[in-house]
């Protein structure tokens, strides 16, 4: 285990178990189906590529890097497109992949703008939701693990840019990010 975690959450296994299946359920509702796949850069692409390998249906993919948080720990302010879709959703089936739902800010917003922009269908896929934590009204249609309200890091998901690399979900000391 890294030395600046508390200790690991969710362990490769378990991550790669709980994936697998909520995968195979997603794949189920889009047969017959070409859905544009959008990652949320950075924190989904560890999550997006493995969700992706158990799709059997065409699909198509995509990338949107938006932000809401700075280097800190604390959501805040107002959502910024930093590199927007290659497609037009117009008519699209969309799948939204996301890493973490917290105050559900980034979601709620991202989703009003892709049906805005003429989506057929926005469905979020989370591998991670802190539902302690939310402000906004927005609920993922599929979620992977349900969390307690600590920060994680690992498997795509960062602390100043750090520990994306990590292949588990671990629980980043406090002493890092209090005091
Ligand atoms: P929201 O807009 O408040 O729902 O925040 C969502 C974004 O906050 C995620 O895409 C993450 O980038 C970030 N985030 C929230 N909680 C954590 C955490 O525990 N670890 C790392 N990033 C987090
Ligand atoms: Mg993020």
């Amino acid at each position: 285990m890294h030395k600046d975690c508390e200790r690991i959450m969710l362990t490769e296994e378990q991550l790669r178990t709980r994936i697998t299946e909520v995968a195979r359920e997603v794949d189920e509702r889009y047969q017959g189906k070409r859905p544009l796949v959008v990652g949320i850069l950075k924190g989904s692409i560890i999550f997006y590529a493995d969700f992706i390998r158990h799709l059997s249906c065409p699909v198509e993919l995509d990338f949107m890097a938006v932000s809401s948080y700075g280097s800190g720990t604390v959501s805040s302010g107002k959502l910024k497109i930093k590199k927007d879709l290659d497609k037009d959703v117009r008519g699209r089936d969309v799948i939204v992949v996301e890493d973490i739902i917290d105050s559900g800010f980034t979601l709620a917003n991202l989703k009003a703008l892709l049906l805005e922009r003429g989506a057929n269908s926005v469905v979020i896929v989370t591998l991670l939701n802190k539902e302690e934590r939310r402000e906004y009204d927005i609920e993922p249609d599929y979620n992977c693990f349900d969390i307690e309200n600590e920060f994680v890091i690992g498997y795509g998901l960062d602390y100043d840019e750090q520990y994306r690399n990590l292949p588990y979900i671990g629980i980043l000391r406090r002493e890092l990010y209090e005091g």
